[in-house]
């Protein structure tokens, strides 16, 4: 069983539609839809906003669902020129950017007491894509269809803030290397990593987390959310 997680509606409603006969099931709030995509087992669930909601979600999936696999799906704030509105970023690996105890000498980033805090994804899942050159199919089909999306591998940061300013911006960069910045990404790969749980974040870029994201963000956030789920279905094809 696959679990496939969006924060919001516009990150999942589209799957949810492709399940007519799913069993829906509510836990903790959050509504549990079980059944099949591209003939494999999912379960595709709206986990909420943040990293709470997310790490709950992902405990219950693991709980109840005993998922072999976890996949987050959504939007994230570009924070890598290269990576422009509507690209796509798989994840390599995953940070809490919001995990601060410096005070007691700590790395920013770092989760004391644990034996990580860089939370890496599933090879196997990011060689589904590359292997299966899906990543340069797919670009090319979309460029096909006029939007020139480009794919790109790289780091995930997570906190519970939305980015939206230069020096916040800079400050993931040059303190993380992060490539993008969303809300949820690696408190699921954490949650998925102390329970054993492959993991894998794909993410479409719905603005620039600087001073443009607060009018970019309502304009392409549903382009870039159904580009990210784009990319999942071709995935979850060729598992
Ligand atoms: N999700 C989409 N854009 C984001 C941003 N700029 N910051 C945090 N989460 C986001």
């Amino acid at each position: 069983m696959l679990g496939i997680i969006g924060a919001m509606d516009s990150e999942v409603q589209e799957l949810k539609n492709e399940m007519p006969d799913a069993k829906i099931t509510s836990v903790a709030g959050m509504d549990f839809y079980e059944g099949h995509i591209h003939d494999k087992d999912v379960v595709v669930v709206k986990c909420g906003i943040g990293k709470v909601n997310a790490a709950i979600c992902t405990q219950i999936l693991a709980d109840r669902y005993k998922v072999d696999s976890v996949i987050n799906t959504g939007v994230a704030g570009s924070l890598n020129s290269d990576i422009d509105i509507c690209d796509i970023v798989i994840s390599n690996d995953a940070i809490e950017h919001d995990m601060d105890v410096t005070a007691l000498g700590y790395e920013r980033g770092v989760i004391p007491d644990m034996d990580n805090s860089v939370f890496h994804s599933d090879s196997r899942l990011i060689d589904v894509l590359e292997e299966e050159n899906i990543m340069r199919r797919l670009a090319t089909s979309i460029e096909e269809a006029n939007l020139s999306v480009k794919i790109f591998t790289g780091r995930v940061v997570s906190g519970d803030q939305f980015i939206a300013g230069k020096e916040k911006r800079d400050d993931l960069v040059n303190t993380f290397a992060g490539d993008c910045a969303e809300m949820e990404g690696a408190s699921i790969a954490h949650a998925a990593y102390v329970n054993n749980i492959p993991c894998l974040i794909i993410r479409a870029i719905s603005d620039k987390a600087d001073g443009s994201a607060e009018m970019d963000y309502p304009t392409f956030e549903k382009k870039a959310a159904a580009n990210s789920i784009k990319i999942l279905k071709q995935l979850i094809k060729n598992l």
